[in-house]
């Protein structure tokens, strides 16, 4: 009978075994956890928790804020300030960076997170979640925005919470992805999968169809041909997914393959797209990209982007590599 292997366990064997994570980011990451286990217990209350509905605010992104927008990300500050282990913090959910108050001991780690991935689906009781990324301050005395804008690749640590019919953590610390599933009657992470591996190939497309007007050829040309099935130039049919949570669509890539796409689209000519590159883009990309798959803008890698700002949008196309070097061929035709 294999002995369950706890998320602690896992991650003391990273730090141990393969001298992959000091002890402070191993510590990082459990408090990241029991937040995510706090927030999942808040989405299962639903309307019985009154945590449904709108916050009648808006965010910087210049969304309207559901109020488990405002709970999971006071949910994800309060777990992390005080521990040692982080000198600041970043968050969809608010403009500028929340640097660990003096009273606290102040780490060598930055953490940025979107607290609630899929607000759309919070009151239709659809799969949502929580994505987290972490990288290292750099040397010197205080923090500052500037701090936080490191490239994708220079990423210590990346994952998400999916709160759907199981709650899974899903992880890397730059060896492989592992997945933990969250036994509720122990209260604790169990490891369920590793070395998870996204098929280069799919048949399955993951894109917002009610934007078909407003994408670029070579968009339009890609799913043109995934429509055309079997008699079209790609000689096979094609499946079609969206969920419009980002963390449910990339789940399933992680687990089955598939191609996911956020591209450009003209509704903001000015913006690269709707997604953030810095706590949506780069932690899903190094998630995908360790498992073997490819995530770039359509263009180029996601995790060479030089971030300019702490909420920049950026196109994002990810999952089986063979999909998403062709969606780069065809703009490189185009
Ligand atoms: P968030 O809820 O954190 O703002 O993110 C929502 C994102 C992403 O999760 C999803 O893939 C995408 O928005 C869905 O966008 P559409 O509703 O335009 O399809
Ligand atoms: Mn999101
Ligand atoms: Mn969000
Ligand atoms: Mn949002």
């Amino acid at each position: 009978m294999s002995s369950k292997i706890s998320l602690t366990r896992y991650l003391v064997e990273q730090q141990r075994v393969d001298g992959h994570i000091p002890a402070q980011l191993r510590l990082l990451l459990e408090v990241v956890a029991r937040a995510c286990k706090s927030i999942s217990r808040s989405v299962n209350k639903g309307a019985l928790g009154g945590v449904l509905g709108s916050a009648e605010s808006e965010n910087v992104q210049g969304e309207m804020q559901k109020m488990l927008d405002i709970i999971a990300n006071e949910v994800l500050i309060e777990a992390n300030e005080w521990g040692g282990h982080l000198a600041a913090m970043a968050s969809e959910e608010m403009e500028g960076i929340y640097v660990v108050p003096n009273r606290y001991p102040q780490g060598e780690y930055l953490l940025l997170f979107d607290p609630l991935d899929g607000s759309s689906n919070i009151d239709v009781n659809v799969s949502i979640g929580t994505i987290f990324s972490v990288l290292k301050k750099p040397e010197g005395a205080g923090v500052s925005e500037q701090d936080f804008l490191q490239a994708g690749c220079k990423q210590v640590a990346a994952g998400y919470c999916v709160y759907g019919p199981q709650t899974t953590l899903v992880l890397t610390v730059g060896d492989g992805v592992a997945m933990f599933t969250l036994d509720r009657e122990q209260g604790s992470f169990i490891l369920t999968q590793e070395n998870v591996k996204v098929p280069e190939d799919t048949k399955e497309f993951a894109i917002n169809m009610s934007n078909m007007r407003h994408w670029d050829a070579p968009i339009k040309r890609y799913v043109d041909e995934c429509l055309a099935g079997v008699e079209g130039p790609r000689g096979k049919d094609f499946n079609m997914r969206w969920i419009a949570s980002m963390v449910a669509d990339v789940h399933r890539i992680l687990t089955r393959g598939g191609i996911f796409m956020y591209p450009w689209d003209k509704r903001e000519p000015d913006k690269p797209g709707k997604l953030r590159l810095m706590y949506e883009a780069n932690p899903m990309g190094w998630l995908i990209e360790q498992a073997g798959g490819a995530a770039t803008n359509a263009r180029t890698r996601i995790l060479d982007i030089q971030p300019e700002k702490l909420h920049q949008r950026v196109s994002v196309v990810l999952g089986s590599k063979n999909e998403v070097e062709r969606v780069t061929r065809y703009h490189n035709e185009a």
